[in-house]
């Protein structure tokens, strides 16, 4: 019998930084971290566990995938196989929503669609703590896509303890917009994965970062129970300067910033000259993402579109978490 499921996921972006690893294989985090879920880049999967199948098989965007790009999602379902006893390979049809096609396909989103898709066809009504450590097997960040607007993902020191819980703000994250400002990029890509190891393993900074993230986290957290943006705003920012700084220190040292990217960073330090309160985030790429309140991202995104153009810029509100849908093909088709 095929066992079929579908879900959506949200991407999520950080602003606590999950930015190393304790445990490789099972996706344990060096620090504690906190994302805010965004509604404008998503990822829906359709997962057909099939007794027919003899290898697993990946569709992205209507695509199939090499073995290479099947790799990632062949690895998790195996996870899943074992730790729920079925011994069918998988069909997964992914589709990235994303409004331009500018590398901003999330992991995050991606793995945890997956974990849902997958609970879903075995129909196993997973918590959403259960689901959170299920997706983090798949992608670290994956684990704070469970939830919608602030998550915070406790790093916990074994497979049942480390997941992602949400974090609550009183619907204040419904104030809040981050705008996408999506750069140009020459440089080699390191994957976020390659980049943490190798400060882990060589940054002499990363003693550092991990003393920061600590005490980052609860300023994060007590700026979300009093609901100060500024406060938010001025950690995030810091912590992602923070987390960009052990690249440095490593060996050999690298970067994710193009120029492009402080020229983004320091437009929005004027704005903040200008009144309009914003701060900024990166992650493992030149991209910057810069936090507002809702009141203020026109004002926000017309700054920017006199330096950027309009395909660069994309601004998101805060997003839901993981929702289950109806499978397209029938459950009784086999
Ligand atoms: C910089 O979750 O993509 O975006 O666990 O190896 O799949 P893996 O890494 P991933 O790393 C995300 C790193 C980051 C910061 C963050 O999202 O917290």
């Amino acid at each position: 019998m095929k066992h079929i499921g579908k879900a959506r996921a949200y991407t999520n972006i950080a602003l606590i930084k999950y930015w190393g690893k304790k445990d490789e294989q099972l996706i344990l985090p060096m620090n504690s971290s906190l994302s805010l879920t965004l509604d404008a880049f998503y990822t829906e999967t359709e997962v057909t566990f099939d007794p027919a199948l003899s290898q697993d098989c990946f569709y992205l965007n209507d695509r199939l995938q090499n073995k290479e790009q099947t790799k990632k999602i062949s690895k998790f379902l195996t996870i899943f196989r074992n730790k729920y006893s079925i011994s069918h390979y998988a069909s997964v049809d992914s589709r990235n929503f994303v409004p331009t096609a500018a590398g901003l396909a999330s992991s995050a989103s991606g793995l945890a669609a997956l974990a849902g898709a997958c609970s879903a066809a075995l129909s196993l009504e997973l918590s959403p703590q259960e689901l959170s450590k299920l997706a983090r097997r798949g992608s670290g960040s994956a684990c704070r896509s469970i939830f919608g607007g602030f998550a915070e993902w406790r790093k916990g020191d074994s497979d049942d303890t480390s997941f992602a819980v949400q974090v609550p703000a009183s619907s204040w994250e419904n104030e809040l917009s981050m705008l996408f400002i999506l750069v140009n990029d020459t440089q080699k890509d390191v994957s976020s994965r390659d980049g943490m190891k190798r400060t882990v393993d060589t940054s002499i900074f990363y003693q550092g970062w991990l003393t920061g993230a600590a005490d980052d986290l609860e300023l994060a957290k007590q700026a979300i129970a009093e609901n100060n943006f500024s406060a938010l705003g001025e950690v995030a920012e810091s912590n992602a300067l923070r987390m960009h700084g052990t690249t440095l220190g490593a060996v050999p040292p690298f970067t994710y910033w193009s120029p492009d990217s402080l020229k983004a960073m320091n437009l929005v330090r004027s704005c903040r000259m200008r009144g309009i309160p914003c701060y900024f985030t990166m992650d493992a790429g030149p991209n910057v993402k810069v936090l507002v309140q809702k009141k203020d991202q026109e004002k926000l995104y017309h700054f920017f579109s006199e330096h950027f153009n309009e395909k660069q810029l994309i601004l998101a509100n805060t997003g839901p978490g993981l929702e289950i849908l109806k499978p397209e093909r029938l459950m009784d088709n086999d």
